[in-house]
């Protein structure tokens, strides 16, 4: 056994929207996900609320990189709100919103710890969502002037950025199903346009970061997708497992990794695409196929995986089978196979830039959060990692999500995914039992685990 190497980054993560708060500070625009929350009619929100206030990290960020630092976070994974920067999406830019930023990048970096920034977490500028967002072409340039911008900003202090965070969500729960903003309930070949322009975004902002930084900066994108994992551990089974998380499903297509990461590392749909994304394949202009840009490194999110037999075919979960609050099902074995099988796919390195649980946490008679579900969940997952690392795969690090409980989209604050308790009628943080377990992780290395 190996374990980690030793340049490991043991990090958390979290999105502007879901804890930044400051929702009309300082100059901000509108994106599409303050529209979606005050928008009462819709009832979008299972509580009702919204982002204007999450975890007021707009204002406490120096409070938050304390904890940080406190708790031994290497790496800090944030994305910037492009509405704050850029208020209309394009055109004029908003000194205030910048300065934010480079407060918080100099403030995690006099910490020690390492700025990971991600251009898009899903809050579009509204000016840019009334031109059509992610259907209209004319977004793949607007995506590279913000990352142009961003990257000479933040040139000689961040050297790694992610440009999209999971496409599948944008597309299909913003396009298709309608859950998340713009809440749009368009057919496959729609969402399926979508993705297309999320590939060719990325790969102008790939080019517009190399372009502006050097060849040194490293950028990634970060994608989520139904991982298989074998219900044993025989050749065949992985195997089986191995083309079952690329296949794409006549149903739930978008949920893959390879909708996304096809494209942009190998140049082309997955032979087994269903009809509609065939459809509108057909109508791409083959030109487009020479801009998609690989990325530097993949960022897997990681929560869920599914079972599958020696054939493929899914394995039903037993009665009562684990599960987080919000119901998803605890599988640490896709922390195994998962890793191994996306660089099998794709030959590029990969961190785990999201990882995580929801629990029913609440502050205790003695006033601390604890936390035992979590420490279980995390540790079994790392436990799972550690082997995809002893079998070779190249894993740089793992960025745990979330580092405060914050704003879970359409859940509203029903979901604490945290290692810090946020008491969000005061914005309290309460560090919870799995922040200091999860400090001795990161000090140690893993090897305590
Ligand atoms: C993935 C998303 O990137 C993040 O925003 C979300 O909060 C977590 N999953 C948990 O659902």
């Amino acid at each position: 056994m190996s374990g980690f190497p030793k340049d490991f980054i043991w990090g958390a993560a979290c999105a502007s929207y879901q804890c930044e708060g400051g929702w009309d500070a300082d100059g901000k625009g509108a994106n599409i996900w303050d529209d979606f929350c005050h928008e009462i009619e819709g009832h979008h929100i299972f509580d009702g609320t919204s982002g204007d206030t999450a975890c007021d990290s707009y204002h406490r960020f120096r409070e938050d990189v304390a904890l940080m630092k406190a708790h031994n976070i290497r790496a800090y994974r944030f994305s910037v709100s492009w509405a704050r920067v850029i208020p209309q999406g394009t055109g004029p830019v908003n000194e205030a919103g910048l300065a934010y930023y480079d407060a918080l990048i100099d403030e995690l970096l006099a910490n020690g710890i390492e700025p990971m920034v991600t251009l898009y977490h899903w809050d579009l500028p509204s000016a840019l969502q009334d031109r059509g967002g992610w259907l209209n072409r004319e977004i793949v340039d607007a995506f590279a002037n913000y990352a142009e911008l961003l990257a000479k900003r933040f040139k000689g202090r961040v050297t790694k950025f992610m440009t999209i965070n999971e496409p599948q969500c944008i597309a299909q729960l913003g396009y298709g199903s309608g859950e998340h903003a713009p809440g749009l309930k368009l057919g496959e070949e729609k969402v399926a346009q979508v993705f297309h322009h999320l590939c060719l975004a990325h790969s102008a902002a790939y080019r517009a970061i190399k372009a502006a930084c050097g060849k040194d900066v490293q950028v990634g994108a970060v994608s989520c997708g139904r991982l298989c994992y074998p219900q044993k551990d025989t050749p065949e089974n992985r195997e089986a497992a191995y083309r079952a998380s690329f296949q794409l499903m006549e149903k739930n297509w978008a949920f893959t990794f390879s909708i996304f990461l096809d494209p942009l590392c190998l140049r082309r749909y997955d032979e087994s695409a269903p009809e509609a994304v065939r459809r509108f394949a057909a109508t791409i202009d083959p030109a487009d196929w020479d801009l998609m840009e690989k990325p530097d490194f993949i960022g897997i999110n990681v929560y869920q995986g599914y079972m599958v037999d020696e054939s493929g075919a899914p394995v039903e979960l037993y009665p009562g089978f684990p599960r987080t609050a919000i119901k998803w099902a605890v599988t640490p074995k896709v922390m195994h196979y998962g890793p191994l099988n996306v660089i099998r796919r794709y030959g590029l390195p990969v961190y785990i830039s999201e990882n995580g649980v929801s629990c029913n946490d609440r502050v205790h008679l003695d006033g601390k959060v604890h936390d035992p579900n979590r420490i279980d969940f995390l540790h079994r997952y790392l436990l799972e990692l550690r082997k995809a690392v002893d079998e070779g795969a190249d894993v740089r690090g793992y960025l745990h999500w979330s580092f405060l409980d914050n704003f879970e989209w359409s859940q509203g604050y029903t979901e604490r995914f945290g290692l810090v308790y946020v008491d969000y009628r005061t914005c309290e943080r309460v560090p919870k039992d799995s922040a200091r377990w999860y400090a001795e992780v990161s000090a140690n290395n893993g090897t305590n685990l």
